[in-house]
């Protein structure tokens, strides 16, 4: 790749975080203004470089170079534009526009493809705004997606989709979920320690952990802080603690790999002086074997229930569930061979985030490439790759579309 090309890929990444600006960290929720920019962003540069350009009802947006010999053989690249509340500037997006700069580098130097190259720019991956994880890669593939669902502020996913999906029909741009293509290859950050800590360049991933979420409710007695004796209270944070640092030490005892992660927690009223009446807050747990995973969910289940006394009620409710997933091992190895040719270092490991390959190796071969991390961090706005490893993942996609479609 030249420096021209690095420039570009750099410059198209800080143009999609600029729409940030002046916030802690990248703010892309699904169907958010910033979201709907930086997709408006994606599908008119697909549109200045001659893409195919069509978008979904989930506002997925797909970018074709239709093949010149077999058309209908797609070789496809992407990743998710959306991120978490206060993300990073890489996690997603460098999979999108680093999908979008190896096809271009491709046309550069050998013109047009034998098979038909397309970059998806997935609608949304990270279940941060709605209680649905994937739902852009769970439309195109077919998955059932609940549709009723709302946002913490009320709004419902269909009214936000509709407005969001209605400001991409932008001239030149198709509607409609074109066919599944043939192969998926997701470029992504690592987000975690492990490229960095063993000064490797690239990893190839093998498999994608399962995950389960779960939102938690205690339902007690709101009451006054200061005449209230204590050992009268029905204190719904008082019983979420307990809960959540009973089921932090079980998850520990049944599984060191099994990770438990409390994020969101919403308290009722949320007033210094009144005993928190309501409370609800999430789990977030994963593992690379289900087996594990469903023995956490019973314990879960029965902690949950048998907490509640007569004044105090709580329940669970699972919201998200994706199975631990096996990419496909012929891609994983040409791209093996690819980083040896290149003589970058490289490891083939398993990845502890959930991504969109999960969903996409349900209907097709699937493959993934990894960049480190600096510092291991993800999710947060402190993520980073350094330059000379965001180009190596986009040369060795580079690579990898070219043996696939020319
Ligand atoms: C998505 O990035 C996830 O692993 O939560
Ligand atoms: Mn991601
Ligand atoms: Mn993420």
């Amino acid at each position: 790749m030249t420096t021209t090309q690095l420039n570009q890929l750099a410059h198209r990444i800080d143009t999609i975080n600029a729409f940030s600006k002046g916030e802690i960290g990248q703010n892309r929720l699904v169907y958010s203004p910033t979201w709907i920019r930086a997709q408006q962003q994606v599908i008119n540069w697909g549109l200045q470089l001659g893409f195919d350009v069509t978008v979904d009802d989930f506002g997925t947006t797909y970018m074709d170079i239709p093949g010149t010999v077999q058309p209908d053989q797609i070789i496809a690249a992407g990743s998710h534009i959306d991120t978490v509340a206060q993300g990073g500037r890489f996690d997603g997006l460098y999979g999108v526009l680093g999908g979008l700069q190896a096809i271009e580098n491709l046309l550069e130097s050998f013109g047009r493809p034998k098979k038909t190259l397309r970059l998806i720019s997935f609608s949304e991956e990270e279940g941060s705004r709605f209680p649905d994880t994937f739902t852009g890669s769970k439309h195109y593939t077919g998955q059932p997606i609940n549709l009723a669902m709302t946002d913490p502020n009320g709004v419902s996913f269909e009214d936000a989709r509709r407005n969001a999906v209605a400001k991409l029909k932008i001239t030149g741009v198709k509607s409609g979920r074109p066919e599944l293509p043939s192969t998926f290859t997701e470029l992504h950050i690592e987000q975690g320690p492990r490229l960095i800590d063993h000064h490797l360049q690239i990893g190839l991933v093998t498999s994608i952990v399962g995950q389960r979420r779960f939102t938690v409710t205690v339902k007690g007695i709101a009451n006054h802080a200061g005449t209230t004796p204590m050992d009268e209270r029905a204190d719904a944070l008082e019983m979420a603690v307990t809960l959540i640092s009973d089921l932090r030490q079980q998850a520990h005892q049944l599984d060191k790999g099994l990770t438990f992660t409390v994020g969101e927690m919403h308290i009722s009223p949320n007033t210094s002086n009144v005993i928190p009446g309501l409370v609800t807050f999430s789990i977030d747990t994963r593992h690379n074997n289900e087996a594990v995973l469903d023995q956490f969910e019973q314990i879960i289940n029965q902690v949950v229930e048998r907490s509640q006394d007569t004044n105090i009620t709580n329940n669970v409710n699972r919201w998200a569930k994706s199975d631990v997933t096996h990419l496909d091992d012929q891609l994983l190895a040409a791209n093996q061979d690819i980083a040896n040719q290149l003589d970058f270092s490289s490891v083939q490991l398993a990845s502890g985030a959930g991504h969109d390959s999960q969903i996409m190796a349900k209907v097709t071969r699937t493959t993934m490439i990894f960049v480190p991390s600096i510092n291991g961090i993800s999710h947060a706005p402190e993520e980073n790759t350094s330059q000379e490893d965001l180009l190596r993942g986009v040369e060795l996609l580079t690579e990898s579309l070219h043996q696939q479609a020319y």
